[in-house]
């Protein structure tokens, strides 16, 4: 008898695990799969609820560069941008000065050389410690603040030659 207890155990200790492996082998998602957008069939709402914005949508055109544009980037690139890049884009924000990895300056070689989509890109998806701002920057605010990430750039990169005469006169 007392031969057959372990026996008897490891039986039961298999039962469940039998049952364990129908469930294994059911349709399910993996790790990581996209979203189920189709209406109806899962539990990921069709359309964003009012005042979000949704993290899938695909990349946006940019829209006609205008000093609307221009001025809502600069709005926007102040609230979300400069606690680290900072004011200039020098990349010397408030938060870097407390410790956060420090982002290169928008006025290396790099940057300047870098496709305006390129600041998009960045602000939609992430760039190594910096994380995504896609779910608090509509697509239109991203193109908004790289186009005003450029305009950054031109103020700090133009040569007082370049200038028009009006502008050079109030230079000093
Ligand atoms: C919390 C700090 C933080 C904020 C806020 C932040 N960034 Fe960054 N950003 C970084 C850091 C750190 C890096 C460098 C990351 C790395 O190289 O690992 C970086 C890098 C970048 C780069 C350079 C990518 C390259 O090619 O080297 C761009 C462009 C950029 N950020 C744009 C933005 C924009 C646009 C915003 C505002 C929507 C923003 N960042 C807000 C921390 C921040």
């Amino acid at each position: 008898m007392t031969r057959l207890l372990p026996l008897a155990f490891l039986l039961c200790a298999a039962l469940p695990l039998g049952a364990c492996d129908n469930m294994a082998k059911q349709p399910r998602d993996k790790t990581w799969t996209p979203a189920n957008t189709n209406p109806g069939s899962g539990s990921w709402p069709p359309e964003p609820a009012p005042n979000t914005v949704a993290r899938e949508d695909r990349p946006q055109p940019a829209p006609a560069l205008t000093p609307a544009l221009l001025a809502r980037g600069k709005e926007r690139y102040k609230i979300y941008c400069t606690p680290c890049h900072g004011y200039l884009g020098d990349g010397d924000g408030m938060i870097v000065r407390r410790g956060f990895p420090q982002p290169p300056s928008f006025h290396s070689e790099a940057l300047r050389n870098a496709p305006t989509r390129h600041f998009y890109d960045v602000a939609t998806n992430g760039w190594g410690a910096m994380y995504s701002y896609a779910d608090r920057v509509t697509p239109d605010d991203r193109w908004a603040i790289a186009a005003y990430i450029r305009a950054l750039q031109t103020s700090q990169n133009t040569a007082a030659a370049e200038l028009p005469d009006d502008v050079r006169r109030t230079l000093r």
